[in-house]
């Protein structure tokens, strides 16, 4: 009697790809980030694991948010996150940068490095400036007991459970939940916020697993479009404020993994330059899901469009606005603004997924890339 027991088949679960795989953990992913960190009457965030008493948090003056790749592009929502929430100012920076540039590190500054393995060098050697200089860390990693969440301060980790495509998925979204966690953590110690908002978010966070599910019911209208732009060598991606941070990570999601050159802006900046390279046919991407900006974003829509762009809005579910101005939609449930990243990002690791699928390309490895970086 023989068995052909392929241990590599087994691990992927009956999907073809890691990355298809850790894309539908994802609610999973969620579920357990910030199940334990949210009291059983869901009206606050308790994060055990910062040691920092609350006049040490209301000492903070200010923010540097440190990592790279992926993880920088998490940190662009933190970001946004940090200051509408608590109202500190923060700034966001590559950790290969952040060294270089002498940076002002006080010991009122918080900085938090973001790193899905723990090891990469640079985020490490920037986590290490910012202790030299006299800063409290706080690291977000997946890896428990890695270099950066020994050497940080405190910890909040990321419950995705193990990567394996290289291409990061589940982790960049649970490193979201962190965000939102730690936004809604500050805001409490500082009272930036009502309880009463604060509730508010955390009954939408905790609706957001079931809903990444329905965008995950949805793959098939995302896989359209993929076959469509899979035939491109060059697109943009385009949004404002929370809609941007999440286009610079489509973005990067679809070069990594099916090699389409794009870029992604922020949609007002397009005229500044950039408006000259939309021609006939080419494939535009609009991020439409934050409501105070959508007449603006959709000003932006107008002129891609009158240049001969075909756009796939991805929008909310019920607003009529954006389907208007776009060629094909692509909507995800309704949630807060401030929430509404960790729905339309999966959007777009679909697309970049099926993509790369198209193209025939090796999806959970892909060309010059590694999982972890540990060189500078
Ligand atoms: C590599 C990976 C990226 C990742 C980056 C940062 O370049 O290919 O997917 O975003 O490292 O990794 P980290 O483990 O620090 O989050």
């Amino acid at each position: 009697f023989y068995v052909d027991w392929d241990i590599v088949t087994a691990e992927k679960a009956g999907f073809e790809h890691f990355m298809l795989k850790e894309i539908h953990e994802q609610p999973k992913a969620y579920r357990d980030t910030m199940t334990s960190r949210i009291s059983s009457e869901g009206d606050r965030v308790t994060l055990q694991e910062i040691g920092m008493t609350p006049d040490e948090i209301r000492a903070i003056n200010r923010i540097h948010i440190v990592a790279c790749g992926t993880a920088y592009h998490a940190g662009l929502v933190g970001k946004y996150v940090i200051e509408k929430l608590a109202r500190i100012s923060v700034e966001t920076d590559v950790a290969s940068e952040y060294r270089y540039r002498s940076p002002i590190i006080t010991k009122e500054t918080l900085v938090i490095v973001v790193s899905q393995s723990g090891e990469t060098a640079d985020t490490l050697a920037a986590l290490r400036e910012a202790k030299r200089c006299g800063a409290r860390v706080l690291a977000i990693t997946n890896v428990v007991g890695s270099s950066v969440a020994r050497e940080a301060d405190d910890v909040i980790t990321t419950w995705a459970g193990l990567e394996i495509a290289v291409a990061s998925t589940k982790a960049y979204t649970s490193q979201l939940i962190a965000f939102y966690l730690l936004g809604l953590h500050l805001a409490q110690t500082l009272d930036t916020q009502t309880p009463a908002y604060i509730a508010e978010v955390i009954t939408a966070l905790k609706e957001l697993p079931a809903q990444v599910e329905r965008v995950l019911e949805q793959a098939d209208q995302i896989k359209e479009f993929a076959d469509e732009i899979s035939t491109h060598n060059d697109l943009f991606f385009i949004g404002r404020g929370l809609d941007y941070a999440v286009a610079l990570e489509g973005s990067l999601k679809l070069k990594e993994i099916s090699y389409i050159h794009s870029e992604a802006y922020a949609a007002g900046e397009l005229k500044h330059g950039t408006l000259a390279l939309i021609q006939e046919g080419i494939p535009v991407i609009a991020l439409g899901t934050q409501h105070e900006l959508m007449e603006k974003t959709i000003s932006n829509i107008k002129e891609v469009k009158a240049r001969g762009a075909h756009v796939l809005g991805i929008g909310v579910e019920g607003e009529d606005e954006l389907q208007k101005a776009v060629d094909t939609i692509f909507n995800i449930p309704r949630t807060l603004d401030l929430l509404a990243p960790a729905l339309s990002v999966i959007s777009l690791q679909l697309l970049s997924y099926y993509a790369s699928l198209a193209r025939g390309n090796d999806v959970d490895k892909p060309r010059n890339l590694a999982k972890s970086v540990t060189v500078e």
